[in-house]
């Protein structure tokens, strides 16, 4: 079937929830596509919090400052100030939509601690913030009326007369494959997680924003900038979340000893995460941990403040290792997290392909250049969401309805239908993804060199071709999450070119991206953005690079 509508959304996280409430309210039809139903998003596992310079005696430049600091100065600073500026009045519109933010003795919303940040200023509901917002947010929505697409999955973006103008969708219950015909598009479809092997994300992050926007023509920025989270939990990967240490808990190594003291002796464990997961990593492998972990105790924080500020990792370490936070140490160990780079859009989320917008994590706009800071991911989300749900209504208004796309759509439906009909010859999607992932933390995790990245793209060459060889084991047609599963494997090995080509081509070290042979940040050379752009499966990628945009804060030595 075919379905039009002014503004479509990809992905019911926080940014695409939040940029189709603003695009609603500026007047547009708007309606979103999510593989999932939308409080499934992956933003429900966020945790710790959102930043804003709310308080007394903070300030928005401080945060832009700390931001910029821990973005390694690969942020662009105007982006920086913009969400800065903004923060404030997001946290206060949650509030008076109904987020229930953790209040203070004094009834004041409270804030606690986070990484690299030179004040307390992050706002949270417990340990469960990411989940608070996106209720909060999947209420607005609905009262708004935006039309959700539950569980129905993007298989390609729509370019008409090269503008972007809707997506094919596979309606996941029917097998159905849809047109759905838009003004103008956001993509909102969250991260790439599930290309590294363990990982903090959903089994539901595999890249399909950056892959269908790059396929479409946009181009993918930053993406050698891959956060690693120093507190993951040991086994699962499961992420525990930084508040515990803004709430005072500490990273032991076997000896009892914080570590820290080392390499970050002022912040300790509240520096920035590069600097932790880098920390923990010499650490691991000088002998110094247990089983290949750190520890993480919170025992002196008391039961009152584990049960009511982190009752959701009090309960996941219990549930998956056996261990009370409350009496014992948790071990953990760095893993991947989140993705700096994507979609590269201006200020108001938008990519070089006409009518196609992107924000939050799947989108750089930059506002975390090479690490981003705790709980500035969230507030990405809904400053960056709003103003791409805002720009793109505008924009639908100045535009005509696109009317064709049948070609796209049977060219999908032929697709797809091969891929159900290829024959197994022995390769399967999850062996394939698997050895993906696993490489991909082999050679392009905390530390890189030459040599590993170079195997890297050589492994990444083969597993492309086995990919060729990956049947379809369910040949029906509803709810096929086989072919789910193998269209993600698709859109995961499309990410994975750029991340590992920028990080062989950027021979620094520079946040998350630590070269062993290139231990030095070198602003002479690598002060700048490096973009990539689509030329089909078997031709490498096009390079490009922009400066960085330098407001204020010229770069300084970095130091926690
Ligand atoms: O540790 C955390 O709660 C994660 C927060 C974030 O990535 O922003």
């Amino acid at each position: 079937m075919i379905f039009d509508h002014d503004v479509l959304v990809i992905g019911a996280g926080l940014a695409g929830m939040r940029s189709a409430l603003e695009a609603a309210r500026s007047g547009a039809d708007v309606a979103i596509v999510s593989k999932v139903h939308p409080v499934r998003s992956h933003s429900n596992a966020a945790q710790g919090g959102i930043n804003a310079a709310l308080g007394e005696g903070d300030s928005w430049e401080s945060h832009a400052f700390d931001t910029v600091k821990g973005s390694d100065y690969l942020a662009d600073q105007d982006a920086v100030e913009v969400m800065c500026q903004e923060a404030p009045g997001d946290i206060i519109e949650f509030e008076h939509m109904g987020c229930i933010f953790y209040r203070n003795e004094d009834g004041r919303l409270g804030t606690r601690a986070f990484g690299g940040a030179s004040q307390a200023r992050t706002y949270f509901v417990g340990d469960i913030t990411g989940q608070a917002l996106l209720i909060t947010l999947y209420d607005q929505i609905l009262k708004a009326g935006v039309k959700v697409y539950e569980e129905w999955f993007a298989t390609a973006f729509y370019v008409e007369d090269g503008a972007c103008a809707g997506a094919v969708a596979l309606e996941l219950i029917t097998g159905e494959l849809h047109l759905l015909r838009a003004k103008a598009v956001i993509d909102g479809a969250g991260g790439v997680g599930r290309l590294y092997e363990p990982s903090t994300n959903a089994l539901i992050c595999t890249g399909d924003g950056y892959a269908l926007a790059y396929r479409a023509g946009a181009a993918l920025a930053d993406m050698c900038m891959v956060q690693y989270h120093p507190t993951t939990l040991a086994g699962s990967g499961f992420l525990m979340t930084e508040a515990a240490r803004g709430e005072g808990a500490y990273l032991l190594d076997k000896n009892g000893d914080r570590f820290l003291k080392k390499y970050a002796p002022t912040k300790m464990e509240l520096a920035a995460r590069d600097v932790i997961s880098r920390a923990e990593t010499l650490e691991i492998a000088a002998g110094n941990g247990i089983d290949g972990n750190v520890l993480l105790d919170s025992r002196h924080l008391g039961p009152d403040v584990i049960l009511k500020k982190l009752p959701q990792i009090h309960e996941m370490a219990l549930d998956y290792l056996g261990i009370d936070m409350i009496k014992a140490p948790v071990p953990v160990r760095p893993g991947m997290h989140y993705m700096m780079g994507g979609v590269k859009t201006d200020i108001d989320g938008a990519t070089k392909v006409p009518g196609l917008y992107a924000a939050g994590e799947v989108a750089c706009v930059s506002v975390h250049g090479g690490n981003r800071l705790g709980a500035n991911s969230l507030l990405d989300t809904i400053v960056f969401g709003r103003r791409s749900g805002k720009a793109a209504a505008a924009y639908a208004k100045s535009v005509e309805r696109p009317r064709g796309g049948s070609a796209l759509l049977r060219s999908e439906q032929e697709r797809l239908s091969a891929l159900l009909a290829r024959p197994y010859k022995g390769e399967t999607h999850a062996k394939v993804r698997l050895d993906l992932a696993t490489m991909m933390d082999r050679y392009v995790g905390v530390y890189r060199d030459d040599e590993g990245l170079r195997k890297a793209l050589e492994e990444l060459k083969r597993l492309r071709r086995r990919y060729e060889d990956v049947a379809v084991g369910d040949k029906g047609r509803v709810f096929n999450q086989a072919l789910q599963f193998v269209l993600e494997l698709g859109f995961l090995l499309d990410c994975a070119e750029p991340v590992i080509r920028e990080a062989l081509m950027r021979t620094e070290s520079r946040g998350a991206h630590a070269r062993t042979d290139y231990p030095e940040r070198n602003d002479a050379e690598w002060l700048k953005h490096v973009l990539f752009t689509y030329r089909g499966p078997d031709a490498e990628p096009g390079v490009s690079y922009m400066p960085v945009t330098i407001t204020r804060w010229k770069p300084e030595v970095r130091s926690y």
